[in-house]
């Protein structure tokens, strides 16, 4: 058993063994099917997800799983029980894994020293979002062939961003030429920045990368107040027909639309990878659920 919280807390095989095995249950069904029959897997988020709690509940189904959602709103955290009581009350009933959301930045890692039954982190605050980052890293071998050497610039409210600063630390795993740009406001402090670049212009930004990784304005971590406005954001940060990269596109979602991406890019770019990157995130959490389970 191992707990799933952080991609800092892998090395480079780890990540290129999670990788390779996402692709190759993509590959051939016959990989996953049945692997994880007589596991019982419950999630529990206290923050909203469409893509990451779906995709876990769909990769377990499909690995044989019994699958437990807890609606948080509807538990007894609503009569007061700690959300640290809740998860304890729920180990008690042995289940094989935890899939934990939190809004507060190392929440997991704190539930972590509680519990034996394996963590496994959907997002915890602004501090990372590493199976995000496994399938974002499945994505981009499919599309360039290669997980090493890559030229990746992300765009947006990074300091906001825990799918960023888990891509920080893929990037020192894998020696990308990583480069950041967007308002400063939203630029995070000196010590996520190590070896990465900030772009001077969004025309240098969008230049000679295999992947261009554009970020949502947080509106509900109130990252509205970092800017202007919206339309003033589009107007400087955002990807349009005036300005459409030769490299691949991603975003992890959900997108503001005719924010960061304008609608005519997001419904029809041929080089955009955002709905792959949703299809690969089952495949992506089969192979998590593999390492930490099996
Ligand atoms: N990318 C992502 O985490 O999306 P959800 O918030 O919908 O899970």
């Amino acid at each position: 058993m191992r707990h799933f919280i952080s991609i800092k807390d892998l090395s480079k095989e780890e990540v290129k063994h999670l990788v390779e095995r996402a692709l190759k249950f993509k590959q051939n069904p016959e990989e996953y099917k049945g692997k994880l029959k007589d596991k019982t897997i419950i999630s529990i988020f206290f923050e909203n997800s469409t893509r990451t709690r779906t995709s876990f509940e769909i990769a377990a189904k499909r690995m044989g799983a019994s699958f437990i959602n807890i609606d948080h709103n509807q538990s007894s955290i609503k009569k007061g029980e700690t959300d640290y009581d809740t998860i304890i009350n729920l180990s008690a009933m042995q289940p094989d894994a935890f899939i934990v959301r939190h809004y507060h930045s190392g929440y997991p890692y704190f539930l972590s020293r509680f519990t034996n039954i394996p963590i496994i982190n959907a997002g915890d605050g602004t501090a990372a979002h590493p199976s995000q980052a496994i399938l974002d890293a499945t994505t981009m071998l499919e599309a360039k062939g290669k997980l090493e050497d890559l030229k990746v610039c992300i765009i947006g409210d990074i300091v906001n961003s825990r799918v960023a600063k888990s891509h920080i630390w893929m990037s020192k795993l894998l020696n990308w030429k990583l480069s950041f740009y967007g308002p400063k406001t939203m630029l995070p402090d000196r010590r996520w920045l190590d070896g990465i670049k900030i772009e001077k212009s969004l025309e240098d930004a969008l230049s000679g990368k295999d992947f261009i990784m554009l970020l949502r304005i947080q509106l509900e971590r109130e990252s509205g107040s970092n800017i202007p406005s919206l339309k003033e954001y589009a107007k400087f940060f955002g990807i349009n027909s005036s300005n459409i990269p030769d490299s691949y596109l991603m975003h992890p979602g959900p997108v503001n639309r005719n924010v960061e991406l304008s609608s005519e890019i997001l419904d029809s770019f041929n080089k955009s990878l955002i709905t792959k990157q949703v299809e690969n995130g089952v495949f992506a959490r089969m192979s998590i659920y593999e390492f930490c389970l099996i």
